[in-house]
Formats: structure tokens, sequence, C-alpha cells
């Protein structure tokens, strides 16, 4: 058995396969004159596990074209960051089911599938053959213990991600809340922990995702306001597009936090112990 990558999942690729106690198989990567990609790979086993997140359009169609290249009956799709899995409904009529259309693709050529904190879990019903999901939030809430913060507040920037708060909490035995938004005026919303207070407190604010960072901003900036000490941001996915990372420093964000689902600067913490341990259960 061996680790295979798309370009963009090289770091946790590889220290999957130091979890694992294998290797990672080489793959040239290129493209044809008119900008189609090509790639081919080293020597395979009968077994290989694929690992590669949907970060962008061009890590979507490596990953279809790795799967098709690693061509047995035997293989096992890491897919660490599912790009389109937020579009999983049809919600004006019109609309693709983007996340359906692309797990049906990704479901051909491998026998099973491992998401990571996939943004619903509905969404592990599109794939074609079986597929589980692992939470990262334990690790979150280690790595939170090696920040040597005095009694942490854990938030959750709304009710959804409650439950991942509650397990990231866990982890040290902190308090935990979300944010409740209060719309004050057409122009005016106010943010504030929903049964807990901030004042004079460390807080964490944690999410599966962060994109533009607009709403860990915000509540950023109206947490500082309600008297609170220090506001870091954790998450698994650090999707961070655009100009998120100055946004959340500009709110005085202290630090962000992310894992190598998608492959940052701020990506602390490694998805390779949960992943592996996923796997040899499977
Ligand atoms: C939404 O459902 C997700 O869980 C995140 O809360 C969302 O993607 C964060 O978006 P942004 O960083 O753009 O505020």
């Amino acid at each position: 058995m061996k680790v295979i990558c798309t370009e963009k999942s090289q770091i946790l690729a590889t220290s999957l396969a130091k979890a694992l106690k294998t290797t990672v198989v080489d793959v040239k990567y290129s493209r044809f004159p008119d900008g189609e990609q090509y790639l081919i790979t080293g020597e395979l086993d009968d077994e290989t596990i694929i690992v590669g997140s949907v970060v962008d359009n061009d890590s979507l169609v490596q990953l279809i074209l790795l799967i098709d290249a690693c061509d047995s009956s035997n293989n096992q799709l890491v897919l660490p960051y599912m790009g389109y899995a937020r579009q999983d409904k049809r919600f004006r009529k019109g609309e693709p089911i983007s996340a359906r259309a692309v797990a049906h693709v990704l479901s051909r050529g491998v026998s099973e599938i491992i998401t990571v904190n996939i943004h619903e879990k509905e969404v592990l019903n599109y794939f074609d053959v079986p597929a589980i999901n692992i939470s990262l939030a334990h690790d979150v809430g280690s790595f939170i213990t090696t920040l040597n913060l005095s009694n942490p507040l854990i938030l959750a920037p709304d009710d959804g991600a409650l439950t991942f708060a509650e397990h990231v909490a866990s982890a040290g035995g902190w308090d935990f809340d979300y944010l409740e938004k209060t719309r004050l005026s057409g122009v005016e919303v106010k943010m504030a922990p929903k049964q807990l207070c901030a004042e004079a407190r460390s807080v964490v604010i944690v999410d599966d995702i962060i994109s533009t960072g607009g709403t860990i901003a915000t509540a950023s900036s109206m947490l500082y306001q309600q008297g609170a000490k220090d506001v870091f941001a954790a998450c698994v996915h650090g999707v961070l597009t655009g100009g998120a990372y100055i946004h959340l420093m500009a709110a005085g964000i202290r630090g962000v936090i992310c894992t190598d689902t998608i492959e940052r600067g701020c990506s602390v913490i490694s998805a390779a112990a949960s992943i592996a341990a996923a796997l040899k259960r499977c």
C-alpha cells in the first residue's frame, strides 16, 4: 500500500505516509501547450491511498486524472477538503447540486472515501461508494492547549457550529458557547456570546471553514468591545479567500490556526494522524 497525491496536498500526504509507515509515489505533473493538465505516476501497488483536497478547479481536474491513473479496484480516496460541498442543495430553481456532481465524479475508480469535517454530513450520501467523515475537533483542541491560555472561552460563530465548539472545548474541559447575532437596526448587528461573558477572557472562535474571514473579523471586533482580552481564530479548512488573513489581523485576531487539509502558512495542525487512524479502522 502506497500514498499518492495531487500537488496541493503533498505536505499532508507525506505526513500521512509517515504515519502509515509507507511511501509517497512520485508523480510528474505538467501541462500540454494548450493548458490541459497531464500527469504520470511512478510504480504503483495494487492498493493506493489517493490524497487530494479540492481547493480549486485545477486541483479537482488533477484529482480526477490521478484517480484514473491509479487503475485498480482497491483504491481509497482521502478528500481532506471538498470544495463545492457548500452548494449541497438546490437553493434556487436552475442551480446545480454541485456537491452531488463532484461526489459522483470522484467516486469513479475508488472503493471507499474519507472526508474531513465535511460541511454537511448529508453530502456523504452523494458518493456512489461508502464514505465516512472524520472530525479534527479534538486535534484543534489539543493544539489550543499548547497556547497555554488561561481559562479560554471557545466560541462557535453561530449555533450550527456549536457541536464543533463543544468537541474542541472538551480537549481542555473549557467553557464553550456560540455567538448570537441580534439586529439592532437596518444597518447595525450585534454579536455576543449567547450565555457567557467574554470580558477579560481569552476567546478562541472555532469553525469548520474560514473563507472570507468576514464572520470571525466582525465577531472579533465586537468581542474586544465587550472587553475580551485576546481573540484567536481556529478552523479545520483555511480557505482564506481574498484578503481573509489580512482582514482577520486588522480585526485584532492574535493568531489564525488552521489544519493542513488546505496547505497554508498557518497550517499548524496536521490531519495526518487522525486520517491514518481512520484508514486503519476501515
Ligand atoms: C458556513 O456555513 C461555514 O461553516 C463558515 O461559517 C463560513 O464558510 C465562514 O465564512 P466566512 O469566513 O466567509 O465568514
